[in-house]
C-alpha cells in the first residue's frame, strides 16, 4: 500500500503526511509548489509535483500509489474567488479522471460540515461550500471506493474525543487537525468507513481513548 497525499504541505496535509510517516504506512506527497515542500515536509519524504489544476501531472503521480487522500483547499489569497470552483470542483474531477485509470483503490476526501447549505456564510467565498459538495458528488458518483471526511473549524491545537456522525448531521463544533489526520488514515484501513460520509468534530472535555471502529456511527 502507498498513499498519496494532495495538498501535503497543507496544514492539515502535512499532519496527515506525518501520521502515515508515525504509522510506518509509504507515502508520497503531490505538491504544487516543491520548495514549499522542502520547507514544510520533513526531510527524506518522496515529494512529485502535481497540481490539481493541470490535469496532465496528475496521471503520473496517480500512478505511484494506490491509496489517495486529498487535503485541497482554495487559499482566498493565492487562489482568488474562482478557486473553490477550480481547486475544490474541477480539482476533483482532474483526480478522479486520473484515479479511474490508476490504480487507486481508496481515496479519503477532506470536505467540511455544512455542505449541503447553501444559504451559510462561508459560500461568500466563492461559494465554496457548494462546490465541495459537488466534487464530492462525483467522488460518489465515480466507482472509486472512498471516504469523505467532513470536519468542523479546524484547530491548530488541541485534543479531545473525536465525534462522528453521517451525512447533514452535525452543523457546528470544531476538531483539531491532528485527529482529522488521524481520522483520515483510520478511514483508508476500516473497511466499515469506506463509501461514506463521517462529518467529524471533537470533544474536549471526553477522553481521547476510544478505537475508530467504536467511533463510527
Ligand atoms: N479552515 C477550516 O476551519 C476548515 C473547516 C472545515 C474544512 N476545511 C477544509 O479542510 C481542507 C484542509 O484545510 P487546511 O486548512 O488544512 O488547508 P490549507 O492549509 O489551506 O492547505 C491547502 C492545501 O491545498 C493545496 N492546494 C491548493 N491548490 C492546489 C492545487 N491546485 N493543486 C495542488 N494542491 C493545491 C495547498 O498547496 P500550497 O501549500 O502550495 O498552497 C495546500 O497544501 C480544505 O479543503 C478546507 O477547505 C477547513
Amino acid at each position: 500500500m502507498t498513499i498519496l497525499v494532495v495538498g501535503g504541505t497543507g496544514r492539515t496535509g502535512r499532519r496527515i503526511v506525518a501520521e502515515l510517516q508515525r504509522r510506518e504506512m509509504p507515502v508520497r506527497v503531490l505538491v504544487r509548489d516543491e520548495a514549499l515542500a522542502h520547507q514544510v515536509l520533513p526531510p527524506g519524504v518522496a515529494v512529485q509535483v502535481a497540481d490539481v489544476t493541470r490535469p496532465e501531472t496528475l496521471a503520473p503521480a496517480l500512478a505511484e500509489g494506490d491509496r489517495l487522500v486529498v487535503a485541497t483547499g482554495a487559499n482566498p489569497a493565492k487562489d482568488g474567488l474562482f478557486g473553490p470552483l477550480r481547486i475544490d470542483f474541477e480539482g476533483t474531477r482532474n483526480l478522479l479522471a486520473a484515479a479511474q485509470t490508476a490504480r487507486i483503490q481508496h481515496m479519503v476526501l477532506v470536505s467540511s460540515l455544512c455542505v449541503s447549505r447553501l444559504l451559510h456564510p462561508l459560500n461568500l467565498f466563492g461559494l465554496v461550500l457548494y462546490w465541495k459538495r459537488r466534487g464530492e458528488r462525483l467522488l460518489e458518483a465515480s466507482g472509486i471506493p472512498y471516504t469523505i471526511v467532513r470536519p468542523g473549524g479546524l484547530k491548530e491545537e488541541g485534543g479531545g474525543r473525536p465525534i462522528l456522525q453521517n451525512a447533514d448531521t452535525l452543523f457546528e463544533g470544531s476538531i483539531p487537525r491532528t485527529l482529522v489526520a488521524r481520522l483520515c488514515v483510520d478511514a483508508i484501513l476500516e473497511p466499515r468507513a469506506h463509501n461514506r460520509i463521517l462529518e467529524a468534530i471533537a470533544d474536549p472535555n471526553l477522553p481521547d481513548d476510544l478505537p475508530f471502529a467504536e467511533l463510527l456511527p
